[in-house]
């Protein structure tokens, strides 16, 4: 079997092949004959000609052949004590259903559904009946406010929503459906109807004419056929955080998601049909669609959907409880939950009581994996902890130690090196590329491989302008970083205003627009400090108005972002402060702000309108 460095250059150099040949995996209604359509750059097409059902070949092709009575789904809540196992031949019937369900409300081959949804079966069992009828899903997670998901309803016009009652948090019971509600009753385009989960904790009403109960539409539901779609269609939309307030839709087409996840799963994860694989994340972000949902089941694996926390459900052994309990091969978090475990159990003494001998491999990503972590959890497990690092614009690993291929040596800080089909370079601002060692802009050379965003959900202009002319030819990450000697990239963070916290992807810019509706806030800028847990925090700095009082300000502005963005903003810290450091041209300096905060000395810019507004600021920043 071919190593890294032979798959890599077979990719770059001849992406066409390479791909064609990794199409081979997939069940298509009509075979590419054209693998990459390059007619339009900066814009490329994979399998232009080909048409297939991602549902059909995350499920049927699985129970006809043979694999029917395997688990593909277990649904582990600790929040609720509950375990569930479907097989194939349960998935299927229930998506099947759940598909004529849905058609009978009208949904049709690129009509879009809305899923709010905490981490039951119904999610996942949502999101395939989509695929299966060619419709496109957007899932909003569940710890986005009202106003968040009117913001997606308005933008991708879905003709149903599909939520439940409620989901569980370890502290309490999160209603979805009053949120439903009040973002129905915020939009310009409103769903034709809703279908709702009653969950045993919390009933929820039904408003009438619109709303439906999912164990009714489900008894009387015709099961659907699989309708093949073009591979260029649009399997689903995810908003993500940019730098401004609007979040972007990420589109994912059909087939070449399709066939870069289940090359993803084999080379990079090592898993094949029958393994059980695990990402401890959530439907609403992209690693639950890769990874929980879509992947595992394009190659026949089982995969695990748990409900509940790395801690506090109801100790810090939960992961290894989920693992040994189910055979896990390999488990994929963030680091985040990785520091909450061992700031709970430093000792590891919880992995005592566990069986975790199937566990081959931990995969983390989603924020850096600092060193620290990445040696405590080596030591305490003794297996590969393999660092990789993506974005909800890929859908799959960037850069990885590719396990099923040739597992490289490890090196603590870096998520390894590029994947097959990612010509990773390091640009300066000017756009030359940088040497060895040295920090840059990590752009990837067109075209993206097979699985990344084609586009921006009706925004074209957006996708082009963001993220492809920045550097011409280039992809834009809006990571910076630097490539090592033996070629391993090291991935420092983000050079735009986009924050990662505890793995959630949040956008600087979107919690300052909630600030600055303030009646008392006259400027505000936010900005991402350390956080020793959730890896950064967002902190908060305003300038209130002449006069304006101050007293509860900033409790008021923590609620205010809770209210309007959700409680997974984590904005605990805001500080009033007499002025915001400006250049003359009146750009707030958040990056200079940043470094301040972060105990870094970077240089003041030369165009700073008044020096003594950044010394003001400076012992507040440092504290
Ligand atoms: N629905 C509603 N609310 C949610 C939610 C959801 N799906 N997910 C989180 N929240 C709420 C939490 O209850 C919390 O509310 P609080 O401020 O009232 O306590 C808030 O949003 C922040 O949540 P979180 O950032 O998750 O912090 P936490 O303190 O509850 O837990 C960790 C910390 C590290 C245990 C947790 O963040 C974690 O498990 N992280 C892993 C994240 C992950 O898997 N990311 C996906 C990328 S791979
Ligand atoms: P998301 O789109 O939510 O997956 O977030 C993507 C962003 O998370 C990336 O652009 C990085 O900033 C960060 N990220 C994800 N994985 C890693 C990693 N392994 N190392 C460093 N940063 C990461």
């Amino acid at each position: 079997m071919p190593g890294y460095r032979d798959l890599f250059d077979a990719s770059i150099n001849d992406p066409a092949a390479f791909w064609g040949e990794a199409a081979t995996a997939i069940t298509w209604t009509r075979e590419p004959q054209r693998i990459l359509d390059d007619s339009r750059p900066p814009f490329y097409r994979w399998f232009p000609d080909a048409e297939l059902n991602t549902c059909a070949n995350a499920l049927d092709r699985h129970v006809e052949n043979g694999r029917g009575t395997q688990a593909a789904l277990i649904y582990d809540s600790a929040v609720t004590d509950t375990k569930r196992s479907y097989t194939y031949a349960e998935l299927l019937d229930q998506t099947a259903r759940f598909a004529g369900a849905l058609r009978a409300l009208g949904v049709g081959k690129g009509d879009r559904v809305v899923i709010y949804m905490p981490m039951i079966p119904e999610a996942v069992i949502a999101m395939l009946a989509c695929a299966r009828l060619g419709a496109v899903h957007s899932v909003v997670f569940g710890g986005f406010a009202p106003h968040e998901l009117a913001v997606r309803i308005d933008d991708v016009r879905p003709t149903v929503v599909v939520s439940a009652s409620c989901g569980i948090e370890p502290s309490r019971i999160i209603e979805y459906k009053p949120m439903l509600d009040a973002a129905i009753a915020m939009v310009s385009h409103p769903p034709k109807n809703c279908v709702v989960v009653q969950r045993d904790r919390c009933h929820c009403e039904l408003t009438e004419g619109r709303d439906l109960d999912w164990d009714d539409v489900m008894a009387d539901a015709t099961p659907a056929e699989a309708v093949p779609v073009a591979a260029t269609d649009p399997l689903y939309v995810l908003y993500t955080s940019g730098t401004t307030g609007k979040p972007k839709g990420i589109v994912r087409d059909n087939g070449g998601h399709a066939v870069a996840l289940a090359w993803s799963m084999g080379h990079i994860y090592d898993i094949a049909a029958g393994d059980v694989f695990w990402a401890a994340s959530d439907v609403g972000w992209v690693v639950g669609h890769s990874y929980i949902v879509y992947a595992p089941l394009l190659v026949g694996a089982t995969t695990v959907l748990y409900e509940g926390k790395p801690v506090g459900t109801p100790d810090p052994g939960a992961f290894w409880r989920v693992a040994a309990e189910h055979g896990v091969k390999a488990l994929f978090t963030a680091p985040t939950a990785i520091r909450a475990i061992r700031k709970e159990d430093p000792d590891g003494r919880y992995l005592a009581d566990y069986d975790l001998s199937a566990l081959k491999y931990l995969f983390l990503a989603g924020e850096r994996l600092d060193p620290d972590t990445y040696h405590w959890a080596s030591d305490k497990l003794g297996i590969p902890v393999i660092d990789h690092w993506w974005q909800t614009e890929t859908g799959w690993p960037i850069a990885a130690n590719p396990m099923g291929t040739e597992a490289l040596p490890l090196k603590a800080g870096s998520p390894t090196v590029p994947m097959p089909g990612y010509d990773v370079h390091i640009l300066h601002d000017d756009g030359h590329g940088c040497d060895v060692g040295e920090e840059g802009a990590i752009c990837i050379r067109l075209p993206l491989p097979p699985g990344t965003l084609p586009t921006l959900w009706n925004a074209e202009n957006r996708f082009e302008a963001s993220y492809l002319s920045e550097h011409p030819g280039y992809y834009l990450t809006g990571d910076g970083g630097h490539f090592d000697e033996d070629g391993y990239l090291f991935v420092m963070g983000r050079i735009d205003d986009v924050i990662n916290v505890a793995g959630h992807r949040l956008s600087t810019g979107a919690i300052e627009e909630v600030l600055a509706t303030h009646p008392s806030v006259a400027e505000c800028a936010v900005i991402g400090i350390a956080d020793e847990i959730k890896g950064q925090a967002p902190r908060g700095l305003v300038v209130v108005k002449a006069g304006a009082p101050t007293e509860g300000l900033a409790e008021e502005l923590v609620q205010l972002v809770r209210a309007e963005i959700g409680a997974v903003a984590s904005l605990k810290l805001v500080d009033v402060v007499p002025a915001l450091p400006k250049t003359r041209s009146g750009k707030i300096l958040r990056k200079t702000m940043r470094a301040l905060a972060a105990g870094r000395d970077e240089p003041v810019p030369s165009t700073i309108e008044d020096p003594a507004v950044l010394d003001a600021l400076t012992p507040i920043l440092r504290t």
